[in-house]
């Protein structure tokens, strides 16, 4: 299901900033040489990833679901001169041409690319966090944001992929064969009942909610 009329989203991105080359590069290999091309950010999801990272122009980023590094390079976009961005893959099969895709940005000082089961990897990581993407596999999403949540400085923000799941969510007890509406339903409910963070869900791509930590 698309919750933006094609015709639309084409003059969004028409008329919205264009991804840089690099970008176009990463997206146009994605489509054709990489499995499920369909979780890149791609262009529109992307520009509001890069957006909200320019007006929180954080100091430290975390990415859980590296993928092919769009959605990486997008939210370096806000970073502090002296900032820097972790990003998260169990996948080493992609490593090497991400790893030379962030050497080509301008980023390439900036990102640190991490491969393991982010559930083990989060907790070893020392830095305090103002922005955090989670993109990862959807049975964790609940734990990655009780692990992130505490790693994340007040003001912060968490932007987190794919809570519509195809719509399927809007009428979860028709859809209980589907384990992942189940897992991202639970954790939508989830954030719901949260009164330490503010919550807005997006209808964009396959749903973004983004999340403000507003007391510790
Ligand atoms: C939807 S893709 C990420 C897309 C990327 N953020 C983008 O927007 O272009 C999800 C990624 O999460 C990774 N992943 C899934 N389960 C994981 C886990 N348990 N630990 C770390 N990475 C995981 C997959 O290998 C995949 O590359």
């Amino acid at each position: 299901m698309d919750f933006v009329d094609k015709n639309i989203e084409k003059y969004v991105e028409a008329l919205s900033d264009k991804e840089s080359p690099l970008l176009k590069e990463i997206n146009e290999y994605t489509i054709n040489h990489v499995h499920q091309p369909r979780m890149l950010s791609g262009h529109l999801q992307g520009r509001i990833l890069s957006f909200i990272s320019k007006i929180k122009h954080p100091k430290n980023i975390l990415e859980i679901g590296t993928y092919t590094g769009y959605s990486a390079l997008c939210l370096a976009e806000g970073l502090q001169d002296d900032g820097k961005l972790v990003t998260i893959d169990k996948d080493k099969s992609l490593y090497e041409k991400v790893n030379n895709y962030f050497n080509r940005s301008n980023y390439k000082n900036k990102i640190e690319q991490k491969i393991g089961e982010a559930i083990k990897i989060i907790p070893e990581i020392e830095l305090k966090f103002d922005l955090v993407f989670i993109d990862a596999d959807k049975k964790n999403y609940k734990n990655y944001f009780d692990q992130v949540i505490h790693k994340l400085n007040k003001g912060g923000i968490i932007i987190v992929d794919n809570v519509l799941w195809k719509g399927k969510v809007t009428d979860i007890s028709k859809n209980q064969n589907d384990k992942i509406a189940v897992y991202i339903n639970d954790f939508n409910e989830y954030i719901k009942k949260n009164k330490k963070v503010s919550k807005l869900i997006l209808p964009v791509r396959d749903g973004l909610t983004l999340i403000i930590k507003d007391e510790n």
